[in-house]
């Protein structure tokens, strides 16, 4: 579980990593927003969850963990391409995709914070 967190916050970071480049490159920064959140919510987030899971290992064999592991990133892309939409298409919002994906991944923090809280103990 630890590893598959860290593996997939590493891809998260190279792609907000370019798209950073990218923006300071065509200094249009439209996008600022899904960088900040691909490297914030993705690589920071799932690093360190990852980190906590390898740190605590009873926390990352429940149930909650799988639920976290999923609901964060199924809903993390499609917040990600939601937003992307949204940015580049004068604010509109793309059908219920925005509000899904975001919600998905707050519900994901909720799983890990339950997690956290009944199995984390020193
Ligand atoms: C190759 C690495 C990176 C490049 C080239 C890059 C580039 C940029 C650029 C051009 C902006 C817009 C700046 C502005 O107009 O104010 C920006 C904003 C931002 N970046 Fe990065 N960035 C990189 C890595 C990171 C990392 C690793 C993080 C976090 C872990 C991060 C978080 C942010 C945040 C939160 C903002 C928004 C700041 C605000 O609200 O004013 N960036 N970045
Ligand atoms: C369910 C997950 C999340 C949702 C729905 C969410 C939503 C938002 C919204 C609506 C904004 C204002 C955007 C704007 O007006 O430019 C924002 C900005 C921001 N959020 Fe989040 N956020 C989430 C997760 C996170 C996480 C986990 C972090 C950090 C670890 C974070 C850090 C930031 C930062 C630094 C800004 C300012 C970035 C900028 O200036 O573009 N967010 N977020």
């Amino acid at each position: 579980m630890a590893s598959r967190f860290i593996r997939i916050a590493v891809a998260y970071l190279v792609i907000g990593g370019t798209l950073g480049l990218y923006m300071g490159i065509t200094k249009n920064f439209v996008l600022m927003p899904v960088h900040a959140h691909i490297l914030l919510a993705g690589w920071l987030s799932l690093a360190m969850a990852g980190v906590i899971y390898k740190h605590y290992p009873t926390a990352s064999s429940t149930r909650l963990a799988s639920c976290h592991f999923w609901l964060h990133n199924l809903g993390l892309p499609t917040f990600m391409i939601g937003l992307a939409y949204m940015m580049t298409n004068g604010h509109e919002l793309p059908g219920g995709v925005l509000p899904i994906g975001a919600t998905a991944v707050l519900l994901g923090f909720y799983c890990f914070a339950l997690n956290v809280w009944r199995t984390v103990r020193d």
